[in-house]
């Protein structure tokens, strides 16, 4: 008996190379998510008297927990310390390092596949600079999208966001049953691998679910439903 045939082999050989073509490693987009706490808040019953939009966090469009030996080191972003928890704090555990920790085991560690993200100190660090730079917060006050107990139209918020960016941002809410409103909860801006800004629908050329979280709660918001941006409780 023949221990295999060159059909076989072939075949073989053939599923293992596409195998590799159709996994590349290299992610084609970054997303950077901003939550509104008192939102997340509601959602997660947690206490927040933060009345600005803080990171969540810095997604690269393929792949999740890409090394799990590479472990989060507080001590190599000791100088970023004081801005990550004024921009990136961890809303339901005000005093820890568990939501960095997590982000970065997630997705920190397959965006480290990058030259330009590839140590904790770069990735955090270029988080917090597109943050900062992007000015999320800043901008939906100029142009007088404020919290409010009165309601906006989603496409309100949508086109002060693309016309002032230029691209197509993705938003997410949150809403409960029966409700006559949605709760505005999450503001995604994506960017290619330059760092330049990129419309967030584009597919990525790989676009991975698995790669990017959906808080359990949120949605794409309704575009017929009125948003309520809630001010501080
Ligand atoms: C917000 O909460 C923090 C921690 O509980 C407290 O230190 C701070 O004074 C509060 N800020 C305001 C404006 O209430
Ligand atoms: C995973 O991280 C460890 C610690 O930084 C590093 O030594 C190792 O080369 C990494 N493995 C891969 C596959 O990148
Ligand atoms: C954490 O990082 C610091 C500074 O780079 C380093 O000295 C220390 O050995 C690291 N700790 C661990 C557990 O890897």
């Amino acid at each position: 008996m023949k221990l295999c045939s060159p059909l076989l082999l072939c075949l073989a050989v053939a599923l293992s190379s596409a195998f590799v073509i159709s996994s590349p490693s290299m992610w084609t987009k970054l997303i950077l998510t901003h939550h509104w706490p008192t939102t997340i808040c509601v959602m997660d019953h947690c206490h927040s008297n933060i009345s600005y939009w803080t990171l969540h966090g810095l997604w690269p469009d393929k792949g999740a927990m890409c090394n799990s030996s590479w472990h989060f080191n507080s001590s190599e972003i000791e100088d970023l310390l004081p801005d990550m928890k004024k921009s990136w704090p961890d809303l339901l555990h005000p005093l820890s390092t568990t939501f960095w920790k997590y982000e970065w085991h997630k997705h920190g560690t397959c965006a480290a596949k990058a030259e330009s993200l590839n140590s904790q100190h770069k990735y955090f660090g270029k988080a917090l600079e597109l943050y900062h730079k992007l000015d999320l917060d800043g901008v939906l006050k100029k142009f007088d999208i404020t919290p409010s107990e009165k309601y906006y139209t989603f496409s309100q918020i949508e086109g002060v966001i693309e016309n002032f960016y230029g691209v197509k941002p993705k938003i997410q809410c949150h809403s409960s049953k029966h409700a006559d409103s949605q709760l505005l909860g999450q503001i995604e801006i994506c960017f290619d691998p330059d760092f330049t800004l990129l419309d967030c629908d584009k597919q990525g050329q790989w676009d991975d679910h698995m790669a990017v979280d959906k808080p359990s709660g949120l949605n794409v918001c309704d575009h017929n439903i009125p948003v309520h941006y809630p001010p501080l409780p």
